[in-house]
C-alpha cells in the first residue's frame, strides 16, 4: 500500500478497499472505497488523524511502518464511526503513550463502540486549537456530517482541512486527488445521496464555516482529496441548496404488466410537456441510483400493483428509503393498479408523510389500464408541469 505525500510533513497512510460492495450491509459501492487516515508530523509532536476500517488494519500499521512512526502522540478521531474509528484499539496497543484527541459527544461513543478507556482522553471544544509545534491542528465542530458528534480537523500552516466523512466519496482510486472530475462527481453526488442528504440544512450551515477558511486542499476519509477545494464545496451548496430541478423520478414496479403501461403512459406525457423523466424499475435496482437522481428532482412518483391489500413490498422499502433520504423534493403521487381493491396509496402516503412535500392525487387503475386511466394520467402530467412553472 503507497504511502502519499500530502504537503511536507503530511501523509495518506490510509487503505484502499477495491473489493468492497456494501456498506452498513445496506449501501451498494460499486466502485469500491477508501478509509483515509493522515499522519502529520510537527517540530515537536506527531497526529495520526483518524484511523481505518477494521478489515484494513494490516495496511495502516504496513504505511506507519513505512515511514518508521516509532513514536504517536495524538490520534485525532474526527467521527466514531468504525470504518473510521474501528482500528483505534489496535493504535492504542501499539502506542501506549498516544492520547486520542476528540471532542465531547465523540468521548463516550468511541467508549460504547469500542471499549476505550477513560485515561487515554484529550477532549477538545469548537475551535479549540493543539500545537505539534510548528504545526497547529484547530477543531471546527460540524455534527450531523452525519452523526452527532462530527467534526473537521484543520492544520493552520499547510490550509489542510480533514473533513472526515464531509466531501468524501465511496470510490477506490489510485489517484490522490480528485483530477478526474467528472468521474468523481457522480461518486461524491451519491455519497452526499445516501450518506449525507438527510442533512442538509446542517450542511448548508456548515459550509459558511467552511467558506470562512483558508483551504489548499480538504482532505476527506473516503475517496479522493480535493486541491481545487470549489469543486466539491459549490456541487454541496448545489445539491443542498433549497432548489430543485424540472424533473420527474418515477420508482415502479409492476406484476402483470398494468402498472408498467401506465408507467409507459405518463413517461410519454411527461417527455411530451417538456419534463425530464428519470424512470427506475425497482427490480434489481441499486438504489443509490434512486438516492442520486432525488438529490435534485422537483417531483416523485411511485408506481406499483397492489399486493394482497397494500403496496407491492418493493415500493413499500422504496418509499421507507425516500422517507429516511428526506431529499427536497416538491412535489410526491403515486400511481398504480389493482385487482379488487386494497389502501396502497394510503399506505405510502402514510410513509413518506414526514417529507415536507405536496401529495399531488394520483390515480389506481382496476386491472389494466384503459381510456379513462390514462386521461387520468394525462391530467397527473399537466399537473405536474403546473407545478414545476410555479417553481
Ligand atoms: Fe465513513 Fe460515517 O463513516
Amino acid at each position: 500500500m503507497a504511502v502519499r505525500v500530502v504537503k511536507p510533513g503530511v501523509f495518506w497512510i490510509g487503505a484502499i478497499d477495491w473489493d468492497r460492495r456494501l456498506f452498513d450491509a445496506l449501501i451498494p459501492l460499486p466502485e469500491g472505497t477508501s478509509y483515509n487516515a493522515y499522519l502529520v508530523k510537527g517540530s515537536e509532536k506527531t497526529a495520526l488523524i483518524d484511523t481505518v476500517d477494521p478489515t484494513k488494519k494490516d495496511q495502516l500499521f504496513r504505511n506507519l511502518d513505512r515511514l518508521k512512526v516509532d513514536n504517536l502522540d495524538y490520534i485525532v478521531i474526527n467521527h466514531a464511526e468504525q470504518d473510521h474509528s474501528g482500528t483505534l484499539p489496535d493504535i492504542l496497543a501499539r502506542y501506549p503513550a498516544a492520547k486520542i484527541v476528540t471532542n465531547a459527544k465523540c468521548r463516550p461513543m468511541l467508549q460504547d463502540l469500542l471499549d476505550v478507556a477513560e485515561e487515554r482522553f484529550v477532549e477538545v471544544k469548537d475551535r479549540e486549537v493543539l500545537s505539534l509545534g510548528d504545526r497547529t491542528l484547530e477543531f471546527i465542530l460540524v455534527p450531523w456530517v452525519h452523526w452527532p458528534e462530527t467534526m473537521m480537523t484543520y492544520l493552520k500552516e499547510e490550509r489542510v482541512l480533514f473533513t472526515c466523512d464531509f466531501f468524501g466519496s465511496h470510490i477506490a482510486t489510485g489517484a490522490l486527488y480528485a483530477k478526474d472530475e467528472p468521474a468523481i462527481y457522480p461518486a461524491a453526488k451519491r455519497y452526499f445521496a445516501e450518506i449525507m442528504m438527510p442533512f442538509r440544512r446542517n450542511i448548508k450551515k456548515h459550509l459558511e464555516k467552511v467558506d470562512e477558511l483558508d483551504i489548499d486542499i480538504i482532505a476527506p476519509s473516503h475517496g479522493p482529496l480535493h486541491d481545487s477545494p470549489e469543486f466539491i464545496t459549490d456541487a454541496y451548496r448545489d445539491w443542498a441548496g433549497d432548489e430543485t430541478k424540472n424533473e420527474v423520478v418515477i420508482a415502479h414496479i409492476s406484476m402483470h404488466g398494468s402498472t408498467q403501461r401506465m408507467v409507459d403512459h405518463l413517461i410519454d406525457a411527461l417527455i411530451d410537456r417538456g419534463i425530464t423523466v428519470k424512470p427506475f424499475n425497482l427490480i434489481g435496482l441499486d438504489l443509490g441510483q434512486l438516492a442520486m437522481a432525488i438529490v435534485d428532482a422537483s417531483t416523485i412518483v411511485l408506481a406499483a400493483p397492489t399486493v394482497l391489500v397494500g403496496a407491492h413490498p418493493n415500493a413499500i422499502h422504496a418509499a421507507s428509503l425516500v422517507s429516511a433520504l428526506r431529499p427536497k423534493t416538491k412535489y410526491l403521487s403515486f400511481i398504480g393498479s389493482y385487482g379488487w381493491g386494497g389502501k396502497a396509496a394510503e399506505q405510502l402516503t402514510g410513509i413518506l408523510a414526514s417529507l415536507k412535500a405536496e401529495m399531488i392525487p394520483g390515480h389506481l387503475a382496476k386491472g389494466y389500464p384503459k381510456d379513462k386511466d390514462f386521461a387520468a394520467l394525462d391530467a397527473l402530467a399537466d399537473e405536474i408541469k403546473a407545478k414545476h412553472s410555479g417553481l
